[in-house]
């Protein structure tokens, strides 16, 4: 297969009748890019968790770049052009939000945050408005920006909803958003623990890539676990 692109943790090729193959790896990545490892498995468990919250969300009306799950660890999507945004959702305050703001850490946040930020790793993400998304060019409308906050805001009742239901508080979650060849704004990348955070409903125990992030060990075991409960 040619390849189209390498991420930090999957990588993209092209696939038959427009659609591309999306190969999930085993690498983590933490600090934009800075902190490296290699979990075997982990890319096949992402693969699995992603495939159920795109059918889901594909269920609920939400569109996504998904087509099928190829086990043991690739999607085959839609061609997307990716817009250079990462839309974060937050139901609980943590991380880099309690690091930026005067918020204490564990607060519901209701109605839930939304964040635009630049996707670069150069940048380091950094939040934006929707004047700067316009004047960088990563949207040619305020309009693209108030579709993508609607979408995720539908995303975040859906998958909390589902969690809720398999004993898992979801904290925050990042999306990719891209354009398919009809010109609709289709969901796109994935949804795993290496993008949401996930805690224990009633342990408050962490599920997530912030194991990694913050050296608090049995990554691979928490991951096994939420695909445990998310794919049954
Ligand atoms: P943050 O608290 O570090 O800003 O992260 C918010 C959420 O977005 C969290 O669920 C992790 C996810 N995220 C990504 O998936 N990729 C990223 O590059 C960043 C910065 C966050
Ligand atoms: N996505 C970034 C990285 O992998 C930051 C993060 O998710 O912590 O380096």
């Amino acid at each position: 297969m040619k390849e189209i692109y390498r991420g930090k943790a999957k990588t993209l090729y092209e696939g038959e009748d427009g659609t591309c193959v999306m190969v999930f790896r085993d690498e983590l990545t933490a600090g934009d890019g800075a902190k490296r490892a290699e979990k075997a498995g982990k890319g096949s468990i992402n693969a699995e968790i992603s495939a159920v919250f795109m059918q889901l969300l594909e269920k609920n009306g939400i569109k996504t770049h998904f087509i099928s799950f190829e086990p043991p660890d690739r999607h085959v999507v839609k061609r997307l052009r990716i817009l250079p945004v990462e839309v974060i959702v937050r139901n609980i305050a943590t991380g880099s939000l309690v690091r930026r703001y005067p918020f204490k850490e564990g607060t519901r946040l209701e109605p839930p945050v939304v964040e635009f930020c630049l996707k670069s790793d150069e940048y380091h993400d950094p939040m934006v408005n929707e004047d700067i998304a316009l004047a960088l060019g990563l949207v040619d409308t305020p309009e693209e920006l108030q579709e993508m906050r609607r979408i995720s805001l539908k995303v975040n009742r859906v998958l909390s909803d589902f969690l809720r239901e398999k004993g898992i508080l979801l904290v925050d979650f990042k999306l990719e958003f891209g354009y398919d060849d009809e010109g609709n704004l289709l969901v796109g990348d994935e949804i795993s623990p290496d993008t949401c955070r996930f805690w224990d409903a009633d342990t408050g125990e962490v599920m997530d890539k912030d194991r990694f992030r913050r050296d608090m060990g049995s990554v691979i075991e928490y991951y096994r676990e939420v695909k445990r409960r998310v794919c049954g």
